[in-house]
């Protein structure tokens, strides 16, 4: 979190669809912990008691009709309850803050997907979040066929998931963007590769960051 009031940090992961976000999470939540962290995990859209009502909303396959309006208003709409009930405080403890997800998401599905002005977008960035972003991104990239071929296979699609693939493909295409336009945030991690390898890189991005910690440490 860049506004220098804490010490904690917020990383994001974000992605398409079966990027293998959750496997990454499970992993690197692990191996923060096992370094003394003090690691909360969370995601979006959801993270709090409301917010994951807002997220049923979201996602149910029946609101067919859902404008893309609605859908980015209920997006902010549940971030700002989770910055406020979870992440903030979290951060302000010392916590390191791992979400599964966030504004990038907005910007990749609501700016990318559904073809919302990205000023609008930026309007409500700011409004919610007043300058706060996230100190680091991992945006696991990957193939949009290879990614929901994996998604497929795990059942019942969500409103999202029932999309086609050039609405995938934008998506795809905005995350990228995002990364090119904040080179200092983010990293790309290649998830079209087998877990072991994705874990590789993954190691050597958490090894940079526990140095990081212990030059901190030192003073
Ligand atoms: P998940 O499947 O990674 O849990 O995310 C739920 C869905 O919500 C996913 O399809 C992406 C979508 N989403 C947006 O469209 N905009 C957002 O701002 C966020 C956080 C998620």
């Amino acid at each position: 979190m860049n506004q220098g009031i804490t010490h904690g940090r917020f990383i994001t992961l974000e992605g398409g669809e079966g990027a293998g976000k959750t496997t990454a999470l499970d992993y690197l939540c692990a191996r923060l912990e096992q370094a003394g962290i003090r690691v909360l995990r969370t995601r979006e859209p959801g993270g709090t008691g409301l917010g994951e009502k807002v997220r049923a909303l979201l996602l149910d396959p029946d609101h067919t009709g859902m404008h893309a309006d609605t859908e980015l208003l209920l997006m902010f709409a549940a971030r700002a309850q989770h910055l406020h009930e979870v992440i903030l405080p979290a951060l302000e403890r010392g916590e390191w803050v791992i979400c599964d997800r966030f504004t990038d998401a907005t910007y990749a599905y609501q700016g990318g997907g559904r073809g919302i002005d990205v000023q609008r977008i930026g309007l409500l960035e700011d409004w919610v979040q007043q300058g706060m972003q996230p100190d680091t991104t991992l945006l696991f990239d990957l193939p949009v066929a290879q990614g929901l071929a994996r998604a497929g296979q795990r059942g019942a699609l969500d409103r999202f998931e029932q999309e086609q693939q050039d609405f995938f493909t934008r998506v795809r295409d905005a995350y990228l963007a995002r990364a090119a336009q904040y080179p200092d945030r983010f990293r790309i991690v290649d998830a079209g590769q087998a877990l072991e390898a994705v874990q590789q890189q993954l190691g050597a991005i958490i090894d940079g960051w526990l140095e990081q910690e212990q030059k901190c440490s030192r003073g």
